[in-house]
């Protein structure tokens, strides 16, 4: 089943690779940038879904492994969770020039990719960093009515049904809100704090 899994996300990672239809591509080849696909458990209970890749994290083919990625350690840290248990990714797989945000024609065509990586993880919580995460998985997962601006619904969790079974979908900040205002932090980690309940001796469980 390991081997399924490891496989299923391999195809995923080759098609991304060969995505030369994507208007990513041709900035990504400039560049000698790489896709970014994702990191982590693929057993993981908890995935973290961001934006897009950052300089650094095109430069490394790695999620969240520069200014962002270092606050979201810290946020792991903060909730007691290991970063190798969970699993990263974003909901845009090449760098946007600039880190401008992604258009939709961008969303639409790289979020098929994100959803086949849900349900071949099936985490039971989707934890959404910033709103064009939560925006896309709240849609995605029929929560369309529940939508608010970010400052209302994060740290909130709400229910929600994936084709594998019952989820938690739970909208966080972007990381690198506290990169420009280091007052969120706590409100980071009070929100990161509610990721641990679900991740409690139920890492290993498959
Ligand atoms: N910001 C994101 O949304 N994703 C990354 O991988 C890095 C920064």
């Amino acid at each position: 089943m390991d081997n399924e899994r490891i496989e299923e996300l391999k195809k995923i990672r080759d098609e991304i690779w060969k995505l030369t239809d994507s208007p990513l591509y041709e900035y990504r080849i400039q560049n000698n940038y790489y896709p970014v696909i994702g990191e982590g458990n693929h057993f993981a209970k908890i995935i973290f879904i961001g934006e897009a890749p950052g300089e650094n994290e095109a430069k490394t083919a790695r999620p969240f492994c520069g200014a962002a990625g270092r606050i979201l350690d810290q946020l792991l840290e903060s909730a007691d969770i290991k970063r190798e248990d969970v699993y990263i990714t974003n909901i845009i797989k090449d760098r946007p020039p600039g880190n401008r945000d992604p258009n939709p024609d961008e969303i639409e065509l790289y979020s098929p990719f994100l959803v086949r990586q849900i349900d071949i993880i099936k985490p039971k919580v989707v934890a959404t960093l910033g709103r064009f995460s939560m925006d896309f998985i709240m849609r995605l997962f029929d929560l369309e009515d529940k939508i608010e601006p970010i400052s209302k619904i994060h740290g909130k969790i709400f229910d929600a049904k994936a084709s594998y079974g019952e989820i938690k979908i739970i909208p966080l900040y972007h990381p690198a809100v506290v990169v420009y205002n280091s007052n969120q932090l706590s409100i980071l980690i009070k929100d990161f704090n509610l990721l641990k309940q679900f991740y409690k001796n139920k890492k290993t469980e498959k």
